[in-house]
């Protein structure tokens, strides 16, 4: 992209209405925190963005497939390499059975390294007798239900600049140093989920995956060499909430002179926060990385193409990624409409399925829960919109854990209501485990072989 308006500024959102800002007590104390975190080295770097854009632009153009998976909220008690890891391996594990069964490349995004900040329906929450302020993402409040912990305190986010630097640096070593290796397909399934039909299938997918490798070897290709065997592109992303913190960490790029905000390869605004005449489409429209923006079932033609113009004027593909969030009941009906609009007026634009926070409910138990039936539908009504639109289903952005949790009902394993409360660990919306990922990961491959 080119210049941004003349008017931009990483600042200019600042004269704009930001919807879902914490309520700072200090503002010295804040300022003072931006202001250092304005001296501090980028996460990413404008070239790795740019990279990002170029592989969505081929998913624009039907010619590859985004998953972008990871946790509702990242935590700063659940920090460890582990996790990191165990996450990571998932999102191999789901990109593998993608790419193989299809034969479309798989375009790999995090939500990590910087999901911290949650935007919520209500300021309050109700918990006993207690009325506290919501808890908004570890990089503002606690979660912790006492009135002291939900107090924003700035100092957040200095720490989730460093543990998403450290998640950053351990997911390089990860899918660059080896670990990524394709020979390594098989090391990726997980005891939980090796011993189930869905880890069984994978092992499958993978045995071939190995006879491949061994042929090429024996056609005298040395595969061991190969890079793109050897190593993975695995990229960042987060919803770009809290503007101060994002604005701190813009800069401008020595190459191109351009803008990128370098908190993350990719960033989104979510469905609280869209409006065209606000702050965060304001950001957005100056920064060049690649963005997203999450469409709900009230969304209208008209808004859609109005962000379209606001956020790629330059009709770039692979800028401009429209995330749909509307349940499974009211996907098909809502989406092909917006779908038409866009075709129409020849906006490059990659379409993604968010299958998850259109279908939240609340158990009888109080647990906060998606069925994995309705995740399902809301994907098989995304493709038979873009199937009747003509238009190509671009991905799937999902919540996820590598762990075993119960956290979602259904799938093979049929986690019931009553499961819910054994390994219920999410800080805020329900993620698939690791099960029930790749039996979606199955379901989305069958769905794009069609
Ligand atoms: C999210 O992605 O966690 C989220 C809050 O989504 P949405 O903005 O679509 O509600
Ligand atoms: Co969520």
């Amino acid at each position: 992209m080119t210049a941004a308006p003349s008017t931009w500024s990483p600042s200019s959102w600042r004269d704009r209405t930001a919807s879902q800002q914490p309520d700072w007590p200090d503002e010295a104390a804040l300022d003072a925190v931006l202001k250092q975190m304005g001296t501090m080295p980028p996460l990413v770097f404008a070239g790795e963005a740019r990279a990002l854009t170029t592989q969505l632009g081929a998913v624009a153009n039907g010619e590859a497939f985004l998953l972008q998976a990871g946790d509702c909220a990242e935590s700063f008690d659940a920090f460890g390499a582990d996790a990191i890891r165990d996450k990571l391996k998932v999102i191999l594990q789901m990109a593998v059975v993608l790419t193989y069964s299809s034969g479309v490349p798989t375009v790999k995004v995090g939500r990590i390294a910087g999901q911290f900040a949650k935007p919520r329906s209500s300021p309050t929450e109700t918990i006993g007798d207690l009325v506290l302020p919501s808890f908004r993402g570890h990089l503002v409040n606690d979660i912790t239900p006492t009135e002291a912990a939900r107090i924003p305190d700035p100092n957040r986010l200095l720490q989730a600049y460093h543990q998403s630097s450290s998640t950053l640096n351990l997911l390089r070593a990860f899918t660059k140093g080896g670990y990524a290796d394709l020979h390594q397909v098989h090391t990726w399934n997980q005891e939980f989920v090796a011993s189930s039909n869905e880890g069984r299938r994978y092992e499958r997918v993978a045995d071939e995956i190995d006879r491949a490798l061994r042929f090429m070897k024996a056609c005298g290709i040395d595969t061991t060499t190969q890079p793109h065997l050897h190593e993975v592109d695995f990229f960042t992303s987060h919803e770009a909430l809290v503007l101060g913190y994002e604005e701190a960490l813009t800069r401008q790029d020595s190459i191109t002179g351009e803008w990128y905000d370098c908190s993350a390869h990719m960033v989104w605004i979510g469905e609280r926060t869209r409006e065209l005449d606000g702050a965060h489409v304001e950001f957005f429209s100056g920064i060049n990385n690649p963005i997203g923006v999450k469409l709900g079932p009230t969304a209208t033609p008209e808004e859609a193409l109005a962000l379209c113009e606001r956020l790629n004027p330059e009709r770039i593909p692979g800028r401009l990624t429209f995330i749909s969030r509307m349940g499974a009941a009211k996907i098909e009906a809502g989406l092909a409409p917006l779908l038409a609009a866009v075709r129409d007026a020849g906006h490059p634009v990659v379409w993604q399925c968010d299958p998850m926070h259109g279908n939240t409910f609340t158990a009888a138990d109080g647990h906060k829960t998606r069925a994995f039936d309705d995740i399902l539908a809301e994907i098989a009504g995304f493709f038979a919109a873009h199937a009747s639109e003509g238009t190509w289903p671009g991905g799937v952005h999902v919540e996820l854990t590598g762990d075993d949790v119960t956290e979602c009902l259904g799938g093979a394993e049929e986690i019931l209501d009553t499961d819910l409360g054994s390994r219920y660990e999410t800080m805020c919306d329900p993620r698939l485990n690791g099960r029930q990922s790749i039996d979606l990961a199955f379901a989305v491959a069958e769905l794009l072989r069609a």
